[in-house]
């Protein structure tokens, strides 16, 4: 390997979100969603180019970032991009609530499927619509619970529209079930939407962290480019969520119209750090990016083999086809508040309910880090599912 992502850098004290929670208590934090490493050196060095040209003006993205943009996703995902149809935003949450004013009115109602990324449900609510989660379904049929599948419930989300229904919030791949939506699926997505005249808005932050060679990611835009905002962001890929770069992509002008309109005078600026990372990243860490999915299946089958040998109290019940988040079951250990039990025995996890769960089923577990500290962190959750026997 030509990246070493085994030696991480020691983040205490620092302004890390994820390491600040347990400030002063030796607890590994595996809970938010970034990663422990290093940002790819490319990225590093064009913020180090970017910083000594000492001037930060107001900046807006120049043709070569616009380029490196268009280009990865030409080439990852056959999608031609216009870069007319490019809204560039601070974040990919501010994106989810811009897409709940443009498409909707005071109480209206907004689709997604659960269990989701906490802001699928709370971006609805932040503006006065109303979120309608419809749970997925865990096929577990036939097979055994460690290879189950979630699954759409297309009965349920028939039933789940009303006149009031405007949005379909899709998640995908789907934080947390880190599940990748295949092609069959996605067109009866878009099918879906179109016969009720929804509004779609694909998430697609995590697409190109697909774990397995053999797997790929479908953008929802290849598929049915109306009536679509689709979001992304170089964020979790090269780990940068802190320099809040994030655009949509829309190719409809009316409804980009109505997007843009809604964020006016609320939404800033991408600052002109995150333009520089940005463009590094997309066109000069290819090989990085290769490299970190090498790393993270490592760690997601080596978090597999253990459960599966040690801890078979805790389940992922369905493969982990992309991001670095695992959804465990944790049902056997009978706790109303698992989250609370790990930490007293030194691991900080993002409990289960805020993603539309009921308590004490599941906890997601985050295995973008070090194989050592992902170890360290399975040994404690071993000595903790002990402790609850
Ligand atoms: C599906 C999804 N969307 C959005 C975000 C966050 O986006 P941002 O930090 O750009 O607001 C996350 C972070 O975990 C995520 O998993």
């Amino acid at each position: 390997m030509k990246f070493d992502f085994d030696t991480t850098p020691d983040r205490r004290g620092t302004d890390s979100q994820k390491w600040q929670r347990y400030r002063g208590r030796d607890i590994l934090p595996l809970w938010v969603a970034d990663m422990d490493f290093v940002s790819p050196p490319a990225v590093i060095e064009a913020l180090h180019r970017r910083v000594d040209h000492g001037v930060f003006g107001y900046a807006r993205p120049t043709k070569s970032t616009i380029e490196a943009v268009t280009a990865a996703f030409e080439t990852r995902y056959g999608w031609a991009i216009d870069p007319a149809w490019i809204v560039w935003l601070p974040g990919l949450v501010c994106g989810l609530n811009v897409t709940a004013l443009a498409c909707s009115s005071a109480g209206d109602e907004i689709l997604c499927l659960t269990p989701v990324y906490p802001p699928f449900t709370s971006a609805p609510g932040n503006q006065g619509r109303v979120p309608v989660p419809v749970p997925l379904r865990l096929e577990t049929e036939a097979v055994p619970a460690t290879t189950g599948r979630w699954l759409i419930d297309w009965d349920a989300l028939e039933h789940a529209v009303t006149p009031r229904t405007r949005v379909f919030f899709l998640c995908h791949p789907h934080n947390p079930i880190a599940r990748v939506w295949q092609t069959e699926e996605l067109v009866r997505i878009a099918e879906f939407c179109a016969r009720h005249g929804l509004v779609l808005c694909s998430d697609e932050i995590h697409c190109d962290l697909i774990l397995d060679p053999g797997n790929r990611h479908v953008t929802m835009a290849k598929v049915s480019p109306d009536r679509l905002i689709t979001l992304m962001a170089p964020s979790k890929t090269y780990n940068m969520p802190g320099l809040g770069t994030s655009f949509a992509i829309i190719a409809d002008p009316a409804l980009r119209a109505r997007f843009i309109r809604a964020a006016a005078g609320i939404v800033p600026e991408v600052n002109a750090l995150g333009y520089a990372a940005c463009e590094a990243a997309y066109r000069d860490s290819e090989p990085w990016r290769q490299e970190l999915l090498t790393y993270l299946r490592g760690n997601r089958d080596f978090l597999l083999d253990v459960l599966a040998r040690e801890i078979p109290e805790l389940r992922v019940e369905a493969p982990i086809d992309a991001t670095y988040l695992a959804w465990l079951n944790v049902t056997a250990m009978r706790l109303s508040k698992p989250v609370s039990h790990f930490e007293s025995h030194g691991v900080g996890l993002s409990d289960g309910v805020p993603f539309v769960d009921s308590p004490g089923r599941h906890v997601r577990l985050n295995f973008g880090c070090s194989r050592a500290t992902l170890a360290e962190a399975l040994r404690r959750m071993k000595t903790a599912v002990s402790a609850a026997r």
